[in-house]
């Protein structure tokens, strides 16, 4: 980056299908690294249904906001960003540029999570790109499969046609291959297409993990397993985006990498912590007593499923209809490989038990309940609640997904692990 860039930020207020102006956002680079500011359009200020891009970090104000975390890129926006496996595809198509944080986020598709669209006049955001639909699942899946052969070096016929399919990439985050699909009502889909390396079917456990978690009473989107050129698929219903009657409606998406004041360094990680996202849900959320409590049972099911790869990008919480916030519903559960038998660690924080922190174990679990407004008593019921659940329906839903007897083998050792019961 050598000079200073910008955009305009344009929101999707609760119930409006049409974007509004809300911010400048301006990326200069200094000395020290890259520098973001922010400042809120003045009629944006003045409005009353006007709603902060982020209640924590970025309130309404006339103050000018700076960062030089995420490359000076502010948590709300880079949430709006794609992650490794978009910025692939877009790297590919422009070989040799040295990209910017900014230049992520105006490239991708206007696919992207939540309410929050770019452009760089103030008179309305780029208007939004092609969309696909449920008949262009297969292509899509044949583009992103030759796209990962062809980042494997191996020697591919890359047929024009097929690579331009996923470019620009559906702008949402993860490092799977993903694209988003709209059926025939307007609502959108993430569909997740198989990755190489995929192991356990992830498909069918990831629709069986989010069908187990519905039954632990965690909430999540509607999902199918269907078959994609052979290959079992999973197609997640958008949580952000819902059909309206002349566009569609947008909610504000926030990752907790955002609300936590994240950055990416490794360092960080010492910072990822369930207790600390339980504290600021009690600050933000319309029903803060529902949601901590709910996050402690996604933390348990965590722990019971092996789910380790639990990391601040996959909690959110989304904006209501009414200008609040929720913990958004449960995403990308997938049992992650795990060499212990009994010791196994969640992505962040979940405990108080010194030195073992991460620890997925019920000791540690009910060591922290306090930060939940739980008791030793009501948090040890909780557990023995999802387990009962998990270990008596995990194989039914692994086959209700078409999972087969050896798919149910394949992740047994993700259920209920030994070590789960073990005293420090
Ligand atoms: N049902 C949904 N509705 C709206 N947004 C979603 C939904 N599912 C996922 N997302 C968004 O898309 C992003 C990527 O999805 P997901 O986490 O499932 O993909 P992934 O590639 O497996 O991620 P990871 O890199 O964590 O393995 C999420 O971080 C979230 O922002
Ligand atoms: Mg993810």
């Amino acid at each position: 980056m050598t000079s200073k860039a910008s955009t305009f930020v344009f929101v999707q207020l609760p119930g409006s299908v049409s974007s509004v102006v809300a911010a400048r956002y301006e990326l200069e680079p200094t000395a020290a690294g890259p520098l973001g500011r922010l400042v809120y359009g003045r009629s944006y200020l003045e409005r009353l249904e006007s709603l902060p891009l982020d209640p924590v970090h970025l309130p309404l104000s006339e103050v000018e906001f700076t960062t030089t975390k995420i490359g000076g890129m502010f948590g709300a926006l880079r949430d709006a960003a794609p992650d490794a496996w978009g910025r692939m595809i877009l790297e590919r198509g422009r070989p040799g540029r040295n990209w910017t944080e900014l230049d992520y986020l105006l490239e991708a598709s206007d696919q992207r999570v939540g309410a929050l669209r770019f452009g760089p006049r103030p008179d309305g955001p780029t208007p939004r790109d092609r969309v696909y639909t449920m008949e262009d699942l297969e292509r899509l899946s044949e583009a992103a499969e030759t796209l990962q052969a062809e980042a494997a070096g191996e020697a591919t016929p890359l047929r024009a046609d097929v690579a331009d399919l996923l470019d620009p990439s559906s702008g949402l985050g993860g490092a799977r291959p993903k694209a988003s699909v709209v059926d025939e009502r307007g609502q959108l889909w993430v569909a997740k297409l198989p990755a190489r390396g995929d192991r356990r079917v992830n498909a069918v456990t990831e629709g069986a993990y989010l069908g187990l978690a519905a039954r632990c009473g965690i909430r999540v989107s509607r999902s199918r397993v269907l078959n994609v050129a052979g290959r079992p698929t999973i197609l997640v219903e958008r949580f952000d985006q819902a059909p309206a009657r002349e566009a569609e409606t947008r909610r504000f998406y926030l990752s907790a990498h955002t609300l936590l004041g994240l950055d990416e360094s490794v360092l960080d990680r010492r910072e990822w912590s369930y207790l600390e996202l339980a504290h600021l849900l009690r600050r933000i959320s319309d029903e803060p007593e529902l949601d901590v409590i709910e996050l402690f049972r996604r933390m348990v099911f965590n722990a019971l499923v092996t789910n380790l790869d639990d990391h601040p990008r996959n909690h959110a919480v989304i904006g209501t209809a009414t200008g609040g916030w929720r913990l958004s519903p449960a995403f990308d559960l997938v049992a992650s490989s795990a060499a212990s038998a009994d010791n196994r660690e969640l992505a962040m924080i979940c405990g108080a038990v010194p030195g073992r922190e991460r620890w997925g174990s019920r000791a540690n679990l009910v060591s922290g309940c306090r930060h939940f407004g739980l008791t030793s008593d009501e948090a040890a019921s909780i557990i023995d609640e999802v387990k009962a659940v998990v270990t008596a329906s995990w194989q039914a839903e692994v086959r209700a997904q078409g999972g087969t007897d050896q798919d149910c083998k394949n992740i047994a050792y993700a259920i209920a692990y030994e070590g789960f019961e073990l005293e420090p």
